[in-house]
């Protein structure tokens, strides 16, 4: 269930870069992407960065792409005060709904094994477990959970 508050998702540009440093930092912390690492990332034009924003603000990204041959969700977060309203749905949908308007057969991605609230969303989505990566996120040495989706046809409410 999504709160009241006016949501929109957009691609990010590059003066929305900082904010998304600022939030790795306040989420992720030790394991935070670098701002060198994500102005790096997201000038090489591989990968999709996209916001979501709650009455004109941003309170969310997700970033996603290829990873050789496999469509890949790198990073969804939303903001600490955005989230417990369901607005996460909204990106992993518009995420799906990318990869179903290219055709990708799987979607693939890695979740902490302790991330009760991601692996929540995850298989509410209906990603499967396929495999543990041991000690995958440093350096806190924890455990990745690779999960796959099978991705199924377009839905009539796809972006176009
Ligand atoms: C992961 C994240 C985007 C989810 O957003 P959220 O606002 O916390 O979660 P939502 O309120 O949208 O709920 C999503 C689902 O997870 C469930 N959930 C939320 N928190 C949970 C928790 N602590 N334990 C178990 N389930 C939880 C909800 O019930 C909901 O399920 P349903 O809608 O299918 O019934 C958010 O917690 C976040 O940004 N976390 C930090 C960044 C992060 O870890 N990203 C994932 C990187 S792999």
């Amino acid at each position: 269930m999504t709160g009241s508050r006016r949501a929109r998702v957009r691609d990010l540009t590059s003066e929305d870069l900082g904010w998304v440093a600022d939030q790795e930092k306040a989420i992720f912390g030790m394991s935070a992407w670098s701002p060198e690492l994500i102005a790096t990332d997201f000038a090489s034009g591989f990968r999709r960065y996209r916001g979501l924003e709650l009455d004109g603000a941003l309170a969310g990204y997700a970033v996603y792409g290829f990873d050789g041959d496999a469509f890949h969700l790198m990073n969804v977060a939303l903001a600490s005060g955005a989230r417990g309203e369901g607005h996460s749905h909204i990106l992993m949908e518009d995420f799906l709904a990318e990869a179903r308007r290219l055709g990708v057969a799987e979607v693939w991605l890695e979740v902490a094994v302790t991330n009760d609230a991601a692996l929540a969303l995850y298989r509410s989505h209906g990603f499967e477990d396929v495999r543990v990566r041991r000690r995958y996120y440093q350096p806190e040495g924890i455990d990745a959970l690779v999960m796959r989706l099978r991705v199924t046809a377009a839905s009539p409410t796809d972006r176009a």
